[in-house]
């Protein structure tokens, strides 16, 4: 691999991207060097449920890889989802100490490790990545860096992003079968919103929402920083089922169905890529079924779905008061009609996005599908050019427990 690249891997339900890129000296975009996929077998709502299989596919799309790029293999970064991810925040709190009351790093620290002990239903769980969101001292809030100020008392408050340990051994295990040596792991809604979300977004208060084919992740950021996520376990693939049931077709049938003549509102899909009515003006594709009810069977699941975001956005007390608005992502952004739907469902700005401002071979990536591949890349390339403030501050503890697994 040239001195520069990195290869992201994206472990997802129904397919498996790899993509590399490097950092050209003198150039402002990571250049795509290429990408392969294959589809994935052996998962369940973004859980390993059979490692061999897994790896199967790991091998599959790193062959596909090669063929692209040349490139035979190298270490790996992989952007990891699906239900057992979630965000947890912690409090820590210790009392400073030097006699002076000037805070130190050290400090910091300490107050960082406090939120980590306090942490609640962390059994069968590892921490991923850890953002302090602030700190209070002597009761007195501030949002950035406390060190060098003075005080008495310093508390963290950290937002945890964790995964199931068993999850993570099973995608050690397949990737070590596969002979694929994985560098660092990183949560894919977060990696996702670092390919597409704008600072100005993550700064005034932004949900992402990738729509993938067996889960929705949300993740909503404000400050700059992530503020809350989850996983849902319901996806495009769900669309699918239903379009199956509802028309008495086979799944391959409405798949096809989905992804030709899928569409939302279909009333007023007037800015829909596809055309609202076929030519001829006849309602019916394929000669039997109605696009209209194809339309309705997708707007019943869409509806469930977004439900389940509202509920979230209820829960963490952001219903309605988000100024970015949503940024909708994943193989399943690609149904048209989805952003009008959004927006008039959340009440929110909303707008589809795919992984954009790249070089070199970056209409292989140009699908909102690819944006945690590309995030996860791009995480890591910023990374090894110590650019990354994401990957810094990170908990050690669980690459010390990764490492432990490995040969
Ligand atoms: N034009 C389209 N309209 C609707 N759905 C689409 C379209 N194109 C792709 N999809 C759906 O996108 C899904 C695949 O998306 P994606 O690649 O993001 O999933 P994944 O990452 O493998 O899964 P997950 O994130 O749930 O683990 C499939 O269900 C597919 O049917
Ligand atoms: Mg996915």
């Amino acid at each position: 691999m040239r001195a520069k690249g990195v290869i992201g891997i994206d472990i997802g339900t129904e397919s498996i991207k790899v993509v590399a890129l490097e950092a050209v000296p003198g150039e402002s975009l990571a250049r795509v060097v290429g990408a392969g996929a294959a589809l994935t077998k052996g998962m369940r709502k973004g859980v390993i449920i059979d490692p061999t299989e897994v790896t199967k596919a790991i091998k599959e799309a790193m062959g596909a890889f090669e063929k692209s790029t040349g490139i035979k293999s190298g270490n790996v970064y992989a952007g990891i989802g699906g239900i057992g991810v979630a965000s947890q925040k912690s409090k820590g709190l210790v009392a400073v100490s030097r006699a002076d009351g000037e805070i130190t790093k050290e400090d910091v620290f300490r107050a960082i490790g406090a939120s980590e002990t306090n942490l609640s239903r962390i059994q069968n769980r590892e921490i991923l990545h850890k953002f302090p969101v602030l700190y209070r001292i002597d009761n007195e809030t501030i949002t950035h860096d406390p060190a060098g100020l003075m005080g008495v008392r310093l508390e963290a408050e950290v937002l945890f992003i964790t995964s199931f340990s068993q999850s993570l051994k099973n995608i050690i295990k397949a990737f070590e079968e596969a002979d694929v040596y994985i560098e660092e792991i990183i949560a894919s809604p977060l990696a996702a919103a670092h390919a597409v979300l704008e600072s100005r977004e993550k700064e005034v208060g932004t949900m992402l929402l990738d729509f993938g084919a067996s889960t929705t992740s949300v993740i909503l950021f404000e400050e700059g920083l992530p503020y809350s996520l989850e996983v849902l376990p319901f996806g495009s693939s769900h669309i699918t089922q239903d379009i199956a049931m509802g028309l008495r077709v086979t799944l391959e049938e409405a798949e096809k169905l989905k992804i030709n003549y899928g569409t939302v509102r279909y009333e007023n899909s007037s800015s829909n890529k596809k055309p609202a009515r076929p030519a001829g003006g006849t309602d019916l594709v394929y000669g039997n079924y109605s696009k209209k009810k194809l339309a309705e069977i997708i707007e019943a699941r869409l509806d469930d779905i977004f439900e389940l975001v509202e509920k979230h956005l209820k829960k963490v007390e952001r219903l309605g008061i988000l100024p970015g608005g949503v940024v909708i992502v994943g193989g399943g952004a690609n149904l048209p009609g989805i952003e009008e739907f959004a927006k008039e469902r959340l009440k929110l700005h909303a707008r589809v996005a795919e992984p954009a401002a790249l070089g070199g071979f970056k209409d292989k990536v140009r699908n909102p599908a690819w944006s945690v591949a590309v995030g996860t890349t791009l995480m890591a390339l910023e990374k090894k050019n110590s650019l990354s403030p994401f990957l810094r501050g990170r908990s050690g503890s669980f690459f010390k427990w990764l490492r432990a697994f490995l040969p």
